[in-house]
């Protein structure tokens, strides 16, 4: 990529293909961030060939690590917004640079921790390497190079009364920052493990952006985390194996990019394409509505869902048809039966298929206490269960799916974070009002 400089007088001072640069923001160990002129609201991004470590003691070139990073940042920003997770990129420019939301930086390492290693063990002396944190730990950092970055307690963070973006940071903003911390861990752990990886800790940093949210920034690469490929320590591919380098060879810097670039394609692999599905039988089109709702739900999560007509007791070789048509797709399946008065569509199914089965009857006020019996009573050796709105057939099945399926884990993960920080939102305005 060719940066030119440009004889402009005030607003910008460079230029890029489709893209006009104003004033350098900041530049840091690893990158550089420009403002853009004509969009406020937005940074530009620039990763450079540097690799550092130990606060900047350490330092190198390295030929081709601006493009490995921001392909990793990239890839993994993708895959935490297909999650849900709300984060500061916007697009990919090119190689070495990508599109973000204008933060404030908040001066504050976040640290989650699956297994005990590095730092840990100093300040914990008597805690053994690899023990396991579960919820994962979570760490704070105040970044301060100078100081090497001392840890915070809680309470000192809360002390410090840091500003960004407008905000001063306390305990409803700590709440939303560490609860993230630990579904981004949550979600990325979920991912690597596909790879049969062990994420064993990661850091990550907010800002508050120009609208006033605080939202996942900086990036995310392999200075970010430990990861052991088969949960081998001596497999590491992160940043650690350049960081406990007795001497820093040009051998040596290879082996740390080989590693750099390994990540960087299997990064790519991580956001998997939906290997399961939900599919909805209706005893009658009478209920289409109830069906849709369903349906909705299903793509919400990015999970596919077909609905279908097919009454079991109108029908039944029918029903059994459609039954094995979707079985014989081999992927993972959960079926919800709606029908109404009797439901005879689920039991029937759940008796015929070990796939699971999920009534969810659009129980209508009249006769819905004594028809939900249908569904409710089942004969010996069946197992479906019973759910009342389409919402909760919704999650069942995608919590069944979930299993074997991590992007609808994540999605499932972040939906419950911020239906919490949403209960929080509401307790704050509610105190507002007071
Ligand atoms: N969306 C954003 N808007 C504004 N600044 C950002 C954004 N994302 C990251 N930054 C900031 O860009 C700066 C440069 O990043 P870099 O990682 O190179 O810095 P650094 O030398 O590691 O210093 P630091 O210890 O602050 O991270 C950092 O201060 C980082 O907080
Ligand atoms: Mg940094």
């Amino acid at each position: 990529m060719v940066i030119s400089r440009k004889n402009v007088t005030t607003s910008f001072l460079f230029s890029l293909p489709g893209l006009k640069l104003g004033d350098k923001i900041i530049e840091g160990k690893t990158k550089i961030v420009y403002a853009l002129p004509d969009d406020p609201a937005n940074v530009y991004i620039l990763s450079k060939d540097r690799i550092t470590a130990g606060d900047g003691a350490r330092a190198n070139d390295l030929e081709g690590k601006a493009v490995i990073s921001t392909a990793t940042a990239t890839s993994i920003f993708d895959l935490l917004t297909s999650a849900g997770i709300k984060n500061h990129f916007v697009r990919q420019h090119d190689d070495k640079s990508f599109i973000a939301q204008r933060c404030d930086m908040i001066p504050i390492e976040w640290v989650t921790r699956r297994l005990a290693t590095g730092s840990f063990l100093k300040r914990n002396v008597g805690v053994k390497e690899g023990y396991r944190f579960s919820p994962p730990k979570l760490e704070t950092f105040f970044k301060d190079d100078e100081n090497h970055d001392p840890q915070w307690s809680y309470e000192q963070l809360l002390g410090a009364k840091l500003e960004a973006g407008g905000r001063v940071i306390g305990r409803d903003e700590v709440e939303i920052m560490s609860r993230t911390t630990v579904a981004v861990f949550e979600v990325l752990e979920k991912a690597w493990a596909t790879q049969n990886c062990t994420l064993v800790d990661m850091k990550i940093e907010f800002g508050v952006n120009t609208k006033g949210e605080i939202v996942l920034a900086d990036l995310i690469d392999s200075d970010s985390w430990r990861l052991w490929p088969s949960g081998d320590r001596r497999l590491m591919k992160d940043k650690q194996v350049y960081r406990e380098l007795k001497e820093v060879t040009a051998e040596a810097l290879d082996e740390v990019k080989r590693n750099f670039q390994w990540v960087a394609e299997r990064v790519k692999l991580l956001q998997t394409k939906p290997s399961a599905q939900v599919v909805v039988l209706m005893g009658s089109a009478t209920d289409l509505e109830h069906g849709q709702k369903i349906s909705k739900g299903c793509q919400a999560l990015g999970i596919p869902c077909d609905v279908r007509v097919s009454s079991a007791h109108k029908g039944t070789e029918e029903t059994i048809r459609i039954l094995r048509e979707y079985e014989g797709e081999g992927i993972p399946c959960v079926f919800v039966a709606i029908a109404g008065r009797s439901n005879g569509l689920g039991p029937v199914l759940s008796g015929n298929t070990s796939y699971p089965v999920i009534n969810c009857p659009p129980v209508k006020a009249d006769w819905g206490a004594q028809d939900i019996w249908s569904s409710l009573r089942l004969p010996s050796g069946l197992g479906c269960s019973t759910v009342l709105s389409p919402d909760a057939a919704v999650l069942a099945a995608a919590q069944i799916l979930s299993l074997s399926d991590h992007m609808i884990w994540s999605r499932l993960r972040c939906k419950q974070l911020y239906t919490y920080l949403g209960l929080k939102d509401s307790d704050k305005e509610v105190r507002k009002d007071k």
